[in-house]
């Protein structure tokens, strides 16, 4: 194994964070940690914090910060994620979620931060092929709407702190996990 990993992956609905997500998490033994999967759980489980984050969700609105970041605070204290690391997906998405992310994984606590970088028309032509329940084109524009509203700013707030990478995600699987173990093991380089 390469050694422990803490990793964020952004990039806008359809970049394949979820898809690269996965490999990179066989590749390098740290969990995979998805909001969206964790909340698509909820609402399949059908409790009620699932009923009231489908709404959310199936409007492409973002799910309240305090109940995010309770999730992800439990999640990360579980124990494959404490001693395996962690690769965080669709987490954090808004400023207030960075700084609960610092506070708990401390300021040193992510070795990298990734831009999976795919153009407005490529990720709309892959979302036509996929149907999840939020595939709707009102939720679709209203996520895409949301990612450069609230997330820009995030990638912004990664980048003054020297933890950003962006990678080319345009290409086949194959050939975007080549460019993102590279970035990520120059940077495991660097720790
Ligand atoms: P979430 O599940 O995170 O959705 P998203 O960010 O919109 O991203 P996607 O999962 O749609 O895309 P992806 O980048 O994972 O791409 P994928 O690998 O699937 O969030 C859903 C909702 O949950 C939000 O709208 C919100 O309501 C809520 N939520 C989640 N986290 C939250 C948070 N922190 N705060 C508040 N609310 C939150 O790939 C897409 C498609 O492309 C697939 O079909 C795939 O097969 C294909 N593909 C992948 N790679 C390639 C390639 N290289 N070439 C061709 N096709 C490819
Ligand atoms: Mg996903």
């Amino acid at each position: 194994m390469a050694g422990r990993l803490r990793a964020v992956i952004f990039g806008r609905q359809g970049a394949g964070k979820g898809t690269q997500s996965a490999r990179l998490s066989a590749h390098y033994g740290a969990p995979h940690i998805s909001t969206g999967d964790m909340l698509r759980a909820a609402v399949s489980e059908g409790t009620e914090f699932g009923r009231k984050a489908d709404e959310y969700m199936r409007g492409g609105n973002l799910v309240p910060d305090d109940v995010m970041i309770g999730v992800v605070r439990e999640r990360l204290a579980k124990p494959d994620a404490v001693e395996g690391g962690f690769l965080l997906d669709g987490f954090p998405r808004t400023l207030g979620q960075s700084e609960a992310l610092l506070d708990i994984t401390g300021d040193d606590g992510i070795d990298v931060v990734i831009d999976l970088d795919v153009p407005l028309d490529v990720v709309t032509a892959r979302m036509k092929g996929r149907g999840r329940a939020d595939d709707t084109d009102e939720a679709i524009a209203r996520r895409l709407e949301l990612y450069e509203k609230e997330t820009g700013p995030v990638l912004a707030w990664f980048e003054r702190r020297g933890k950003l990478v962006t990678v080319d995600g345009v290409g086949t699987e194959e050939e975007v996990f080549a460019r993102l173990s590279a970035a990520v093991d120059r940077r495991l380089g660097q720790r």
